[in-house]
């Protein structure tokens, strides 16, 4: 069997961004605590017309750009800030995107871990049928309570994978370790616009999902740490990021140093949680600011709270860098910068709503969500 992975990556993020700085002052925290303590200096926040699906269509419409629509048969689509309990946000990104409609699209959830059940699905589907392309999206708004210990881990971004045979950017290997547990860390009750969060636990849970998980990629064949180059750990703040690399040095024994991990936490620390995607926003942020990668194996910790985890690796392809850099990046100092009070009004408006309203006009990404119409979404181009 050929090699199967991702051909083309592309990320997209909020509208407005806050500076941590204002959150800390208004909170009397030292700035410290999220700039050191969290890792953590921006946050991105969505335009009242910005939602999972507006951002994941906008990260799609510019990959698609590049690799046209030939051969794509399933559109599968990952957050866990999903806008309809039946609807797949994918069916509202696949009109706005113009895809064809012999087209399989849903939604999978599992908290920050479903982009990669949606990534290790795509694999599935063409492996059985490698002339299939699969259009994978991981999109989510992280979003907090105001004055939770969770508010400056808020943000919001999306990702964009093509995945198919001979892949042009990274080969995803076949051995996964594999972790879940049923863990009350981290869960959104039907009824609740923000999570419930047991912080603590949260960050216990995942740590002990890593070195699970870990455990079982190496008793199945998966490659011993020291032929691992890099890696990319699921960041809910770069801080855990760090943390869980820490633990993976301790428990394998291996020098592992943090420079492995750098590249991938640089625009994180800008962006802010963005779940289902972090992960992946991590993996751009490496493949675009590291250009020595081919041949290079890059190590994935995926982490979704409840708990599912997942270890696997990828194999950069000769080309990616030029790839990368030909297709451009997120401009991240483009976004609108709020002030606290703006802010804070975003934040209590955002919650979810089914009556017939318009919603304003703010967003210049490609795609808005217009409002309630009917009881129906209704999402727009914006140009
Ligand atoms: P907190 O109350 O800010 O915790 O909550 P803290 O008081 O322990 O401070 C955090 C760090 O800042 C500590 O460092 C302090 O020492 C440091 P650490 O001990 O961790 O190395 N600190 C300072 N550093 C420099 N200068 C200072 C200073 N003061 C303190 N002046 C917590 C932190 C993570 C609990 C909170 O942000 C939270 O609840 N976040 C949401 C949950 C979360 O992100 N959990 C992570 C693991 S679960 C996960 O990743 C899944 C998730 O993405 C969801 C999903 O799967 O869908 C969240």
């Amino acid at each position: 069997m050929s090699a199967i992975g991702i051909h083309d990556i592309h990320a997209a993020t909020a509208h407005h961004v806050l500076d941590l700085d204002l959150l800390a002052a208004h909170r009397d925290v030292d700035p410290a605590k999220y700039r050191l303590g969290l890792g953590q200096d921006r946050m991105s926040v969505p335009a009242p017309d910005e939602d999972a699906v507006t951002m994941g269509a906008s990260a799609a419409a510019a990959l698609l750009r590049r690799t046209g629509t030939d051969g794509i048969r399933a559109l599968l689509f990952a957050t866990e800030s999903g806008v309809d309990q039946s609807k797949a946000a994918g069916v509202y990104a696949h009109r706005l995107l113009g895809l064809p409609p012999q087209v399989r699209t849903a939604e999978l959830k599992q908290a920050c871990y479903g982009g990669t059940a949606a990534l290790q699905t795509a694999i599935g589907l063409v492996a059985r049928n490698p002339d299939d392309r699969v259009l994978v999206i991981a999109s989510d708004v992280a979003r907090y309570a105001l004055d939770s210990p969770g508010e400056p881990t808020q943000g919001a971004g999306a990702v964009a994978m093509l995945v198919s045979a001979d892949p042009a950017l990274v080969e995803i290997e076949p051995v996964s370790g594999l972790s879940t547990a049923d863990v009350d860390d981290f869960w959104r009750p039907n009824d609740r616009d923000v999570p419930v969060v047991d912080g603590r636990l949260s960050v216990d849970a995942y740590l002990d999902a890593l070195t699970s998980a870990w455990d079982d990629f190496r008793a199945r064949g998966g490659a011993d740490v020291s032929r691992i180059d890099r890696f990319v750990h699921h960041q809910p703040y770069t801080k855990m990021a760090r943390k869980a690399h820490a633990r993976l040095a301790e428990h394998t024994g291996a020098g592992i140093g943090a420079d492995l991990i750098e590249d991938g936490l640089a625009d994180n620390r800008q962006i802010g949680n963005s779940y289902t995607a972090s992960l992946y926003l991590g993996l751009c942020s490496l493949l675009r600011r590291d250009d020595s990668l081919a041949g290079k194996r890059i190590g994935l910790f995926s982490y979704g709270s409840g708990s599912v985890s997942e270890f696997f690796t990828g194999v950069v392809r000769p080309g990616y860098a030029d790839a990368m850099r030909a297709a451009g990046g997120m401009d991240l100092d483009a976004r609108a910068p709020l002030d606290l009070d703006a802010y804070r009004a975003l934040h209590a408006s955002s919650g979810a709503r089914s009556d017939d309203a318009e919603t304003p006009r703010v967003t210049t990404a490609p795609f808005r969500f217009a409002g309630v119409r009917g009881r129906a979404r209704v999402y727009e181009a914006t140009a």
